[in-house]
C-alpha cells in the first residue's frame, strides 16, 4: 500500500512538472500518512517528524522509562498544576518530574526538540516561527518544590543530564534516596510515580515494595496525595490504601491504572464526611477504560486462568513472568530504549542550565538559511 501512495504521488508530480521527484526511503523531506478505514481514506502530510512524545531533552534512559506524553497526561489527570510541593520518589531517568516542572512553568514541551517536519515545508515562514519559538512570554516563576529521588544512583545521573537537557536542574531537585526512607513531608506534598511493576524491570520482592509504598504514605504523606500507576492488581492490593479513584490506561501495551490515595490523618468514615463524601463519578472503575483497555485486561485475565494463578499471600513468589501467559504483549512504542541522545547528537550547543532557546551561545533557531 505505502508504496502505491508513494508512485501515485510521484505521478502525479511527473505528470504536472515533467520530472519525476526523488524520493529517499531513509531520509525523507517530507511524510504522508496514509489511513483507510472501510470506505474511507484520508492522506495527510506529516508536519511533526519524529513523534511529538520525543520532547527531545531525554539524552539518556533507564530502563523502563516512561513515554513523555503518558508521565504529563498523567500529571494532568491528577489535577497538579504546580501550586504545592511534588515528589516523584522512584523516579528513573526522571521523566516525572521534568514533565512536572514543564507544566509548573508552563513552558512549551516542543522547546527542545531540534527540529519540526514542517519546517522543510515550502511556504514555511522561519520568522514567524523563530518569533514564536523565542517568545516566552507565557512561561511563569513557580515556588514551590519538584524532588525526584531513586535508589539507584545511576537513574539519578541520567534524571539530571536530562534535567539539564531541559534547563531545568535549578528547578527540580535529584537524590539518590530509597523510597523506605522518604521521611514526612511538611508542606502539602502531591506525589506521582510509577513503581517497578516486574514486568520489564524485575525486583526481588516486588508484593514487599508495594506494602513498604503503601507504609510510607500513611506515614510521610499526611494530608497529601499520591498517585501511582502500576499493572497487578496484586501490587495495588498490598498498598493496602483505599483508592479515591482508579484511571485505566495503558503504558505502552501494559493496561495500568492510575490510582489515587488521599492520605490523612484519622478514620476512613471520618475523613470521608460531609464535602468529602466520594460520589460515584468521583471514582471512574475499569469500566470506563475504552474497549482496548478492556480486551487487554480480558486477555491477560484468560493467560492467567490458564497458568498459575497469581497466589496473594506468596510474597516468595518472584520474579514477575516477563509476559503474562506466554502471550508477549507487544512491546510498544512507550516501551523502547530511547537512544542515547535525540536526533543521534545531543541538540544543544551550550552546557548550560537554560533551555537551548536562551543559552548565551548562538540558538541554531537563529541560523537563517
Ligand atoms: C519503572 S522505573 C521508573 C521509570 C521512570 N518513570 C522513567 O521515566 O524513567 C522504576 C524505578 O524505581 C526505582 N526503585 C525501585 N525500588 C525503589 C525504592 N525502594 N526506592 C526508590 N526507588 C526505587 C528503580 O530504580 C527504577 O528506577
Amino acid at each position: 500500500m505505502a508504496y502505491r501512495v508513494k508512485d501515485a504521488i510521484a505521478d502525479y508530480f511527473r505528470d504536472k512538472y515533467g520530472k519525476r521527484p526523488n524520493v529517499s526511503v531513509a531520509n525523507p523531506d517530507l511524510t504522508f500518512h496514509i489511513h483507510i478505514s472501510h470506505d474511507d481514506c484520508s492522506l495527510s502530510l506529516d508536519s511533526s517528524g519524529e513523534s511529538l512524545h520525543k520532547r527531545g531533552y531525554r539524552q539518556e534512559a533507564m530502563e523502563a522509562p516512561l513515554n513523555e506524553v503518558l508521565a504529563a497526561g498523567m500529571i494532568l489527570m491528577s489535577g497538579w498544576d504546580g501550586k504545592c510541593d511534588f515528589v516523584d520518589p522512584m523516579c528513573g531517568s526522571g521523566t516525572i518530574p521534568i514533565e512536572a516542572a514543564l507544566i509548573a512553568k508552563n513552558m512549551a514541551p516542543g522547546l527542545f526538540r531540534s527540529h519540526f517536519a514542517f519546517e522543510k515545508w515550502k511556504d514555511f515562514d522561519r520568522d514567524l516561527f523563530e518569533e514564536i519559538y523565542n517568545d516566552d512570554s507565557q512561561e511563569r516563576e513557580f515556588e514551590f518544590t519538584i524532588k525526584g529521588y531513586d535508589k539507584d544512583p545511576k537513574a539519578i545521573l541520567t534524571a539530571k543530564r536530562n534535567a539539564k537537557a531541559a534547563g531545568l536542574l535549578d528547578t527540580i531537585q535529584f537524590e539518590q534516596r530509597d523510597f523506605k526512607d522518604f521521611e514526612p513531608v511538611k508542606e502539602r506534598t502531591v506525589i506521582i510515580t510509577n513503581p517497578p511493576y516486574g514486568e520489564r524491570l524485575v525486583e526481588d520482592n516486588l508484593l514487599g515494595l508495594y506494602e513498604m509504598i503503601g507504609e510510607r504514605l500513611k506515614h510521610a504523606l499526611i494530608g497529601g496525595e499520591a498517585w501511582i500507576i502500576s499493572y497487578h492488581y496484586e501490587c495495588f492490593d498490598k498498598i493496602g490504601l483505599k483508592p479515591s479513584a482508579k484511571i485505566p490506561l495503558f503504558n505502552g501495551a501494559l493496561p495500568c491504572e492510575l490510582r489515587k490515595y488521599e492520605i490523612f490523618d484519622g478514620r476512613y468514615n471520618e475523613f470521608r464526611g460531609g464535602d468529602r463524601r466520594l460520589k460515584k463519578d468521583d471514582l471512574p472503575t475499569r469500566r470506563s477504560g475504552t474497549l482496548r483497555h478492556k480486551a487487554r485486561l480480558a486477555e491477560r485475565e484468560e493467560a492467567r486462568k490458564a497458568e498459575k494463578p497469581f497466589h496473594k499471600s506468596t510474597e516468595e513468589r518472584k520474579p514477575f513472568r516477563k509476559s503474562e501467559g506466554g502471550k508477549p504483549f507487544r512491546k510498544s512504542e512507550g516501551d523502547k530504549p530511547f537512544r542515547k541522545s535525540e536526533g543521534g547528537k545531543p541538540f544543544r550547543k551550550s552546557e548550560g542550565k537554560k533551555p537551548f532557546r536562551k543559552s548565551e551561545n548562538k540558538p541554531f533557531r537563529n541560523n537563517k538559511k
